[in-house]
């Protein structure tokens, strides 16, 4: 992972828990919805998340948000991402499925407004969240999922350390084949060395 210094990246995540020099993380507002809905029923962005190809309405995306505002499980954190100069809303970050026993989590992101991609976003937005992640709550590991033909994303989490767990074999169904998903996980001595 290229961050060093960790002593003082943890002191600087202390003052500026949230905030980058591009992007900010927020709490999600119902207003997200009005964007987010038409990531959701972006086929690029869906089959990249590997999210099932059914149509997601305003609705439906409105309760998904209020469903996370009202959770009391204390097993999730969903940010939105924002830009930090003109607030922009531009994805989601999350940490899902925290194991606080275990200290581990799965993650996921997505920069669903396509001209911010390619632009550092997604790394930032990274960097803080897991900052937060292993620096303030003690996790221990995160894990994901991803297509194995999300070159894009399996960079981006190889540049952080991210490794290969496991691969599930012809594991999604998308455009008349099936594809393997890989698991791959980032232990938190290896995200600050
Ligand atoms: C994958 C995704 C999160 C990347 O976000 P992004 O903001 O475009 O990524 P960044 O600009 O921060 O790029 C960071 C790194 O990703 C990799 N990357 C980005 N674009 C790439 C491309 N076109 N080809 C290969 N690698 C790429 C590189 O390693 C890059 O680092 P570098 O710029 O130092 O080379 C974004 O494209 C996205 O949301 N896609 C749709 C949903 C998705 O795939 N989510 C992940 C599901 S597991």
């Amino acid at each position: 992972m290229a961050i060093k210094n960790a002593n003082s990246k943890e002191k600087i995540f202390e003052i500026l828990p949230n905030l980058g020099n591009k992007v900010k993380l927020r709490p999600l507002q119902l207003l997200d919805s009005e964007l987010s809905v038409h990531w959701r029923n972006d086929p690029e962005i869906r089959d990249n998340l590997l999210s099932a190809p059914f149509p997601v309405t305003n609705e439906l995306e409105r309760e998904w948000i209020e469903s996370i505002l009202l959770d009391k499980s204390n097993t999730k954190i969903v940010y939105a991402i924002e830009t930090i100069f003109q607030h922009n809303l531009i994805g989601f970050i999350y940490l899902v499925e925290i194991d606080w026993v275990s200290q581990v989590a799965w993650f996921g992101i997505m920069i669903g407004e396509k001209e911010y991609q390619g632009q550092g976003m997604a790394k930032e937005a990274m960097r803080l969240l897991f900052s937060y992640a292993f620096a303030r709550l003690n996790l221990r590991k995160i894990s994901l999922e991803v297509a194995a033909f999300n070159h894009k994303a399996i960079n981006l989490y190889k540049f952080f350390g991210f490794e290969e767990e496991g691969r599930m074999k012809n594991q999604i169904y998308l455009n008349n084949e099936f594809h393997d998903v890989l698991i791959m996980s980032i232990f938190k001595k290896d995200f600050w060395s």
